[in-house]
């Protein structure tokens, strides 16, 4: 076991909770009709669940659903293949659907989720809480962007390390041993 206490914050409760008001008001000044908040599980439930909350402030009332996706990974580094473990139960079409995910890498697993929705007839608008710039495998260009990240490996937050670390309320990188 790592000890938490060896993870250094990158991101604090409070700027985080300082940005998520900052995107629920881009997405209020959108005026997004029916809007439909679908989160990419797993690891952006902690994001999903503070930005619902932000996006009430804000004035919004969405909707909310759920797409499991795994993108197949040999440790910490992404294979390149996404699959469904658990797909949304509304019909899109028609709407105005926020798809939010934690963390922006080789942008598969979002463009994936994206395409999907878009070929269902959805009007997509795309927002990370995190983006790893320079590590693009597919074109994606997210709408709303919650911070750059630097290129570490990333924890906290929702995020994990097999599968460890998701409840820690800010986000960090483990300090490696000495
Ligand atoms: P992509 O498909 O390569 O863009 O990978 C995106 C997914 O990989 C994210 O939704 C995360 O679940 C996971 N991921 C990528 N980088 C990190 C990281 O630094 N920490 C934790 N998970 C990560
Ligand atoms: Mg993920």
């Amino acid at each position: 076991m790592i000890d938490p206490r060896r993870v250094r914050v990158l991101f604090d409760e409070t700027q985080i909770a300082t940005r998520i008001e900052e995107i629920a008001a881009d997405v209020a000044r959108r005026e997004p009709k029916d809007l439909l908040v679908v989160a990419i599980l797993k690891g952006s439930f902690m994001f999903a669940a503070d930005l619902m909350r932000a996006l009430h402030r804000a004035g919004v009332s969405p909707q909310m659903e759920f797409m499991h996706l795994s993108s197949y990974r040999e440790g910490t580094v992404s294979s390149g293949q996404v699959a469904i473990l658990r797909d949304v139960e509304s019909d899109v079409r028609g709407r105005v659907v926020l798809l939010v995910d934690d963390i922006l890498e080789s942008g598969r697993t979002f463009a994936f989720a994206k395409d999907l929705l878009a070929a269902r007839g959805a009007d997509v608008l795309t927002c990370c809480l995190l983006e790893k710039p320079g590590k693009r495998a597919v074109h994606i260009h997210p709408d709303i962007v919650g911070f750059e990240c630097p290129d570490l490996f990333v924890v906290g937050y929702g995020m994990d390390v097999a599968h460890s670390f998701r409840e820690l309320p800010f986000i960090g990188v483990i300090e490696q041993a000495a």
